[in-house]
């Protein structure tokens, strides 16, 4: 056991620099312009996002009509669930109990890496460690590489949203108070093909969640102390002291709390799946 802990702890700079490339691929570079040159401000917020949220907040894309991703991803409750339930209520008529927790929304959804499982590469290292944990991917057990691909998933599911079929999805979105910017967006025939409007409908929403800043505030005092802005006191430090230090908690090693190469802020997590 002890032997594994080094080895992954060992790689951990390699999922931390893998989650850092994900991270820098959503970050516009700073750039040196020539002087004189006039530089559009960079678009931060897409037609396709503001459309995704007007889905993700849709409950009429539900079979009970009265469940939108929102229910349970509540944009005022940090896009986790409103109440204390272990487990929300969904299906046609909101009496299916579902069977995991539901996760918070923020932070992760545009820095988490793909999925990736790397097997032990020689002999001696299988021998001493077996498989490397897998990393990265969306739900508890990595099901999803991309938001897109996830965001199918509650619309369908008996116990969530409860819809039969994308023709039946589609429809309510055809008659949606929004339906002519989506035909603005993706064309005067887009409802003819529901899985073609489908797909579209489910890249707006992860848009939306990639690209709405209320997913990524970074408004804590942690984060306002990495930033400068505030100092910790002592208890605080002390506390965090005892969090990093390999023989107190150690708790960092896996729930990484320094800033990335690139000044991003930590996520408390490297991406692994590991009971
Ligand atoms: C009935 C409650 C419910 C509804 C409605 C719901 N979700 Fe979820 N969501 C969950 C649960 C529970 C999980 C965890 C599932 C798992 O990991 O297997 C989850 C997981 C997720 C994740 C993965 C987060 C991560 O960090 O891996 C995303 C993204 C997400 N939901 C987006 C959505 C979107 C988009 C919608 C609407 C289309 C939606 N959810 C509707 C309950 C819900």
């Amino acid at each position: 056991m002890t032997v594994s802990f080094i080895h992954v702890a060992g790689r951990r700079p390699a999922v931390a620099a893998y989650a850092a490339a994900a991270v820098a691929a959503f970050v516009v570079p700073d750039a040196t312009f020539a002087a004189g040159t006039t530089v559009a401000p960079a678009p931060i917020y897409s037609d396709a996002a503001s459309l995704g949220k007007l889905l993700f907040n849709d409950p009429s894309l539900s079979a009970s009509g009265r469940m939108s991703c929102a229910t349970c991803h509540s944009p005022s409750h940090a896009y986790g669930p409103p109440n204390g339930l272990a487990a929300q209520f969904g299906g046609p008529d909101l009496r299916s109990q579902g069977t995991g927790a539901v996760p918070t929304l923020r932070y992760v959804l545009n820095r988490t890496p793909r999925w990736a499982h790397v097997q032990a590469s020689s002999f001696a290292e299988r021998a001493t460690d077996g498989d490397a944990a897998p990393t990265g991917a969306f739900t508890w057990d990595g099901r999803f590489n991309q938001l897109r691909d996830q965001a199918t998933f509650p619309l369908f599911d008996p116990n969530e949203m409860a819809n039969r079929d994308p023709a039946k999805v589609i429809a309510q979105l055809a008659n949606a108070p929004y339906a002519a910017r989506f035909r603005k967006m993706f064309g005067d025939a887009i409802f003819a093909t529901p899985a073609v409007a489908l797909r579209q409908a489910m890249y707006a929403i992860e848009r939306f969640e990639l690209g709405d800043p209320s997913f990524h505030p970074y408004t804590s005092k942690f984060a306002y102390y990495l930033d400068g802005k505030v100092k910790l006191t002592a208890a605080e430090l002390h506390g965090k002291a005892l969090f990093d230090a390999p023989k107190s908690g150690n708790c960092a090693s896996r729930h990484i709390d320094q800033s990335g190469v690139n000044g991003a802020h930590p996520l408390f997590t490297d991406f692994t799946s590991r009971p």
